[in-house]
C-alpha cells in the first residue's frame, strides 16, 4: 500500500509556531512609548523600593500581555544583577472567571513546595486565603509583582485590590513587598472600582493604542522571516494583512492570524507562495471562524431564532416583524427537532437580546393611529454565514 503522507514536506511553513498566539516574541516592536512608561513605573523595584502599582489598559491584541511578559522577564534579569534590589518573584494569573478566592489560591498553590499539600477549593474564606498568602509571602521574603491579567473578569475584585496594597501598612506584611499590575481591556474599569480602593491604589496607568498599518507590517515581517521557508510570501501578502486588520481592530493577533490562516491555505492548495489571493481567502476564512464562535455562545432557541431571520433574509421578507419571525422560526425548530418557545413575548426577549449582541437591527415604524408602534428586524450579517455555521454546529452535536 502507498504511504499517503510519504514524502509530504511543508513548502510553506518553516516554523508556524511563531504565529501562534503561545510564541513569545524576543523582541517587541513599535512599543517604544509604552515600554519607557513602563520602565519608569516599575524602576523602583531595582532600587529596592516597594514597587508601584500598575494599571494597563488597551483593546485586545495590543500587546499589553506581551509587552508586560517581556518586561517582567528584563525586570528579573536586571534584579539579578545588582545588589540593592530585593529578590523578585513575578507571579502571573489570568482573572477569567475567576474570584479573589480563586486567585489567592492560584497563588498561594504556585508559592508552595511541590510537597505541600494544595489550598483547599472550598470550605475557606478570601480573609483566610489572604492569611495563607501573606504569610508565604513573608517566608520567601523579597518583592512579588502580582500580573492580575483580564482584571475586568475577576469577581470581587474590590476585596483583593483593597487589602493588598494595603498590607504593609496594616501590618500584614513585615519582609516582603508587593505590587499589582492589572491588565484590561475595559477603559472604564476603574470606574467601576469603589472610591476607598481607588484612594488605596494610587496605580500608575499606561495606556496601549491599536496598531496602525504601518506597525502592524514591521511586527509581521519580523515573524514572517521565522515563519516561513525562504521566498514563500510576497511582501505585497504581509502588507496586506497588516491593512486588513489595522482597518477592522488594530490588532497584532488579527493580523497574526491572517498571515497565519493564509499560510495554510497556500499549503493545502499546494501553493508554494503566499499570495494577497490567499490573504484575501484568509479573510473570509477567519470572519465565517469568529461569526461560528459568537454564534455558537447563543442558547440554542437564540441560534434558531438567528437562522429563521436569516431564511427571511434570504427570501427578501425582510425588515420583518416579530409576529412573522416567529412562525419562521417554529418551522426552524421543527426541522431541527426541537420543541419551540410558544410565547411571542420569549421570542421578542431573544430578538431584543440578538440586537443588542448587534446580529440583528431593529427599527421602529409607527403606522400612525391605525397600527400604532412596532419593531422591524433584519439580519446586521451575512445569511450565508449564518447557514454555514449553524449548520457545522449541529452537526458538531450530533457526532
Ligand atoms: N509589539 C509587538 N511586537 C511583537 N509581537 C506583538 C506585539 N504586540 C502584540 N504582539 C503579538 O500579538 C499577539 C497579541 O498580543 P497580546 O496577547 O499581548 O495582546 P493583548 O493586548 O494582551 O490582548 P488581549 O486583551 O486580547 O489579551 C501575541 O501573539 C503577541 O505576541
Ligand atoms: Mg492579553
Amino acid at each position: 500500500m502507498n504511504d499517503p503522507f510519504e514524502g509530504l514536506t511543508s513548502q510553506i511553513f518553516d516554523n508556524k509556531h511563531v504565529l501562534e498566539e503561545d510564541y513569545d516574541p524576543e523582541t517587541i516592536l513599535e512599543r517604544e512609548a509604552e515600554i519607557e512608561a513602563y520602565r519608569n513605573a516599575l524602576k523602583d523595584v531595582l532600587f529596592g523600593r516597594s514597587p508601584s502599582n500598575i494599571f494597563i489598559y488597551g483593546k485586545t491584541g495590543v500587546g499589553k500581555t506581551a509587552v508586560t511578559r517581556y518586561m517582567m522577564d528584563a525586570l528579573q534579569y536586571q534584579v539579578e544583577k545588582r545588589d540593592e534590589a530585593d529578590r523578585l518573584h513575578v507571579l502571573f494569573h489570568n482573572c477569567n472567571n475567576d474570584s479573589a478566592y480563586g486567585t489567592l489560591r492560584a497563588f498561594i498553590n504556585t508559592l508552595r513546595s511541590d510537597d505541600a499539600p494544595t489550598f483547599p477549593k472550598k470550605g475557606l474564606s478570601t480573609s483566610d486565603a489572604l492569611e495563607e498568602f501573606y504569610s508565604l509571602l513573608d517566608e520567601i521574603s523579597g518583592t512579588f509583582l502580582l500580573v492580575l491579567d483580564e482584571i475586568d473578569h475577576l469577581a470581587k475584585v474590590n476585596s483583593l485590590l483593597y487589602e493588598i496594597p494595603r498590607a504593609r501598612s496594616n501590618g500584614h506584611l513585615d519582609q516582603a513587598k508587593i505590587g499589582v499590575i492589572g491588565i484590561s481591556n475595559n477603559y472604564r474599569f476603574r470606574d467601576s472600582l469603589s472610591p476607598k480602593v481607588k484612594g488605596t491604589l494610587m496605580e500608575k496607568e499606561l495606556s496601549f493604542s491599536p496598531y496602525d498599518a504601518d506597525e502592524l507590517r514591521t511586527i509581521l515581517s519580523h515573524r514572517a522571516e521565522k515563519a516561513f521557508v525562504e521566498d514563500a510570501y510576497v511582501q505585497s501578502a504581509i502588507a496586506l494583512c497588516a491593512a486588513k486588520a489595522a482597518q477592522d481592530t488594530g490588532s497584532a493577533r488579527q493580523a497574526l492570524d491572517l498571515l497565519s490562516t493564509g499560510g495554510d491555505i497556500a499549503e493545502d492548495n499546494g501553493d508554494d507562495t503566499v499570495t494577497d489571493d490567499h490573504i484575501l481567502a484568509a479573510e473570509t476564512r477567519v470572519q465565517r471562524g469568529r461569526v461560528r464562535n459568537k454564534i455558537r455562545d447563543q442558547t440554542p432557541h437564540a441560534q434558531l431564532i438567528l437562522e429563521a431571520i436569516a431564511q427571511l433574509e434570504e427570501s427578501q421578507e425582510t425588515p420583518v416583524r416579530s409576529k412573522t419571525i416567529q412562525s419562521t422560526y417554529e418551522q426552524v425548530a421543527t426541522y431541527w427537532g426541537t420543541d419551540p418557545l410558544s410565547s411571542l413575548r420569549s421570542v421578542q426577549d431573544h430578538l431584543s437580546e440578538l440586537k443588542m449582541l448587534g446580529f440583528l437591527s431593529r427599527t421602529e415604524r409607527n403606522d400612525g393611529r391605525a397600527g400604532g408602534a412596532y419593531y422591524e428586524y433584519e439580519l446586521a450579517m451575512d445569511a450565508d454565514a449564518v447557514f454555514t455555521a449553524r449548520k457545522e454546529i449541529e452537526e458538531e452535536s450530533t457526532t
